[in-house]
């Protein structure tokens, strides 16, 4: 039985792109290490939760699954491993709120992880990671689980402060990768055939190599033949370049697609958050990327009930929402982080906290309903991402980020480009023919 299961390893992820990729990274280390990948609980030696520490929800699931685990661990179970960042925010804690776990590493030590294993057989092993660490992953074992876009870390980490947030902890100080080696992952990502590229950073705008910024990446990549899509997350106001929405505009194979945070209206919480800017600023940049890229898709983040928001502060977000009119948002209700600036102000209580974000879902959902109805019977064109098992039901992405369902009586190949005649639209969701 035992030998059976020898070194099937199970891993489970949490989080944001950052952290799916660091799944796939270590999937693939581990892999070139000979172990196997399984997608049965009961069938791995080793289990790894891969975690996410943004807000509490996730971080509390974490927990949940760990002593759901702790059965396994009671029977044959060799390994469990807790990495990512609430690995790095908790350290030893871990060990002494689940004393069966066997390996705690933080999100940046992946390249580490394969002696952590042979260590845990014998004792508990803990690797913080530091900005020392190297970001630099070797890209020819490195199997994304994507086959139609490619994610590619390019920074990591963030020097801003802002109040609420976790992640300058977690994720350390912002490091960059050379381009050059940048340059060199996309073109072998190229002759495997990727199409679609995600260039990855927590403050991907703040990206600096010493002789590169941002821009100069933006134009490096974007030039590679064989780049037909390119996209980078997360930008911020504060950093965002306006020659980026000049490279946007000029080039085919930019998305016109950007996710850029506003997280408040109010320009009183948005200095408490420590954000950097005001509503005034970021309604103008707004501005000015919509005068250069006017068909530009955006998103944005909102944390609604942060601690002290009254109800005239909530408005403003409510009436820049409406006034932008964003493609999509992504809003959360404010929960305080250890050891945050924020996590000491004077909380929004939960019930006002959960009424705003509903009025807030509401408000984005009506302005969502329009805006995805003005494509019907547009024709995008869209990157197949993936079949239904019955066939001639296909699924895609345009360059606006938008899904599209639709239907094809000709057999279709994931990750190639087609043209579909959008004929309905959903809130979330476009559908059309082929
Ligand atoms: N509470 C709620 N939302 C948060 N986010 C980050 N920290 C917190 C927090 N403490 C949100 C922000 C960020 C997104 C990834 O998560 O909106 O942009
Ligand atoms: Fe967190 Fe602010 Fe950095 Fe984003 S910019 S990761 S919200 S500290």
């Amino acid at each position: 039985m035992m030998s059976e299961k020898k070194n099937k390893f199970y891993i489970k992820t949490w989080g944001c792109q950052m952290n799916v990729l660091d799944g796939d990274k270590i999937a693939s280390l581990l892999e070139s290490s000979g172990y196997e990948k399984t997608n049965s609980l009961d069938e791995a030696n080793i289990i790894l939760l891969n975690t996410c520490s943004v807000r509490e929800g996730p971080e509390n699931k974490v927990f949940s699954e760990l002593y759901r685990l702790k059965a396994f661990k009671e029977k044959e179970l060799e390994i469990l491993g807790v990495v990512g960042c609430v690995a790095q925010q908790e350290k030893e804690k871990i060990f002494q709120k689940a004393p069966f776990v066997d390996i705690v590493m933080g999100p940046r030590s992946i390249m580490h992880l394969p002696e952590l294993i042979k260590q845990a057989k014998y004792q508990k092993a803990l690797k913080v990671s530091s900005d020392e660490d190297t970001l630099l992953f070797p890209p020819e074992i490195l199997n994304r689980n994507s086959k139609t876009k490619a994610s590619i870390t390019v920074m990591e980490g963030c020097n801003k402060r802002c109040s609420y947030c976790i992640v300058p902890e977690t994720r350390g100080r912002e490091v960059s990768r050379p381009l050059s080696s940048i340059i060199e992952e996309v073109k072998m990502l190229i002759d495997r055939g990727y199409k679609e590229f995600e260039l990855l950073g927590q403050n991907v705008n703040c990206y600096k190599d010493g002789k590169n910024n941002f821009v100069d990446l933006l134009d490096e990549v974007s030039s590679i033949k064989g780049v037909k899509r390119l996209r980078f997350i997360t930008s911020h106001p504060k950093h965002f370049p306006i020659e980026a929405a000049k490279l946007i505009a000029e080039r085919n194979n930019i998305c016109k697609y950007l996710h850029i945070p506003m997280q408040a209206g109010s320009s009183r919480i948005l200095k408490l958050m420590k954000r950097q800017y005001d509503q005034p600023f970021y309604l103008e940049l707004i501005d000015k990327i919509r005068k250069i890229v006017p068909e530009i898709a955006l998103s944005s983040d909102f944390i609604v009930g942060f601690p002290t928001e009254c109800e005239e502060d909530f408005e403003e977000t409510i009436k820049c929402v409406n006034l932008i009119k964003f493609d999509t948002i992504y809003a959360f209700k404010y929960s305080p982080r250890p050891n945050t600036l924020a996590s000491k102000m004077e909380s929004v209580p939960k019930n006002i906290a959960k009424e705003r974000l509903n009025r807030l879902l509401v408000t984005q959902h009506e302005i969502q309903k329009e805006l995805f109805q003005s494509f019907v019977g547009k024709t995008l064109q869209i990157l197949l991402e993936g079949e239904s098992k019955k066939g001639n039901q296909y699924t895609g992405r345009t360059d606006c980020n938008k899904i599209v369902n639709f239907t094809s009586e000709k057999v279709l190949k994931i990750n190639n480009f087609y043209n579909v005649k959008i004929t309905r639209s959903l809130v979330h969701s476009l559908i059309g023919e082929l």
